[in-house]
């Protein structure tokens, strides 16, 4: 095998019949919502890329910070000859953790942005060029196969992305990663903190419109591949703290009434001037909370550490 090899778990025509099928419910609903995996085409994961860079968004520097100071911690504590990620987008932290892992043989990238993995795969390799990549294209919901790989294994899951699940998503998420954990493998998990609710909002609503512009990167997707008029322009992007859920809510705000036509899903929807679609909720964490959840799962949390500011979390956790 090539060092870098990149494999589709789902045929192209299921991520488009996945796609019709969110968008033909979530567009159908009251209130009209969206999952938010399809932000991240192409452009979309550039977007992103440029978010991790903005002043206002502090996960990403936080989330280095303690990568930094704790690889070594990690790889004392788990050993991990394969390390497996979901959602891995660019790698970019995750080299800090794949150079501390002094026995690392294989690195398992799981997105559903192929352009990134090609991206992030070649990037590593010239860094470390005697590692195996065995990237996946998959949705990480989807009940995951991973590659024969030599354990012990850590699977990581960086960024706070666990928060754009939903409760319920969650808990069976947190489970199907048991299920793929053996006995003494381990699960290195990022989670944002509750804060200030003035630092959460101004993360997820910048002052270049750079999350603005992502948030409509979906409109894009859907014109694209669904034959959709929708006007960007026509939405606003809104981003606000639900103090009960504890997490930020993203909608596009329609600013104006108007009916938008999606051919690939036969579709013709209506908006109210105001009305908004959710397009992502990212939830912030408590220490408790985290341990519980794992808890509910089947894991056991061993270790949680935060940036010095306090503001992001990550945590190792074990299946006994
Ligand atoms: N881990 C990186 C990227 C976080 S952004 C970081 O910490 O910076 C979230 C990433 O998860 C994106 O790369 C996106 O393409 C991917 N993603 C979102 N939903 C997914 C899903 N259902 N299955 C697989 N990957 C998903
Ligand atoms: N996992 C990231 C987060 O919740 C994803 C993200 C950051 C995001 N900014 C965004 C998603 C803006 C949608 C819109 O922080």
């Amino acid at each position: 095998m090539s060092p870098l090899s990149i494999t589709r778990t789902l045929p192209a025509d299921a991520t488009s019949a996945a796609l019709r099928a969110d968008v033909a419910q979530g567009l159908s609903r009251t209130p009209k919502q969206l999952p938010p995996k399809w932000f991240y085409d192409a452009r979309g994961s550039e977007l992103f890329e440029e978010i991790t860079q903005l002043p206002e968004y502090y996960p990403t520097r936080a989330e280095r910070e303690i990568l930094l100071t704790r690889a070594p911690g990690i790889a004392a504590a788990t050993d991990a000859r394969t390390l497996i990620e979901l959602g891995s987008g660019s790698s970019d932290k995750t080299r800090h953790l794949i150079g501390a892992l002094t026995g690392l043989h294989t690195y398992v990238p799981v997105d559903v942005s192929e352009s990134a993995l090609a991206a992030a795969g070649k990037a590593l390799l010239i860094e470390h060029p005697d590692l195996t990549v065995q990237a996946l294209v998959a949705d990480f919901q989807r009940g995951l196969t991973l590659p024969e790989a030599p354990g012990p294994r850590l699977l990581a899951f960086l960024g706070g992305t666990v928060g754009n699940l939903l409760p319920d998503e969650r808990a069976a998420f947190l489970r199907s990663v048991h299920d793929l954990l053996s006995p003494g493998d381990a699960l290195l998990l990022g989670t944002d903190l509750v804060k200030d609710p003035a630092t959460l909002v101004a993360a997820y609503d910048d002052a270049q419109g750079v999350t603005a512009e992502f948030n409509k990167n979906v409109l894009h997707v859907i014109n694209r591949e669904l034959g959709g008029d929708f006007d960007p322009a026509d939405f606003d992007h809104v981003a606000l703290w639900n103090a009960e859920r504890e997490w930020i809510e993203m909608r596009l705000r329609a600013r104006k009434e108007l009916t938008v036509k999606i051919p690939g899903v036969d579709l013709v929807v209506s908006f109210a001037e105001g009305e908004e679609v959710r397009t992502e909720v990212s939830a912030k964490f408590r220490e408790d909370g985290v341990r519980d959840e794992l808890a509910a799962a089947g894991l056991e949390l061993s270790k949680w550490w935060t940036d010095g500011a306090g503001r992001f979390a990550l945590s190792l956790s074990v299946r006994p």
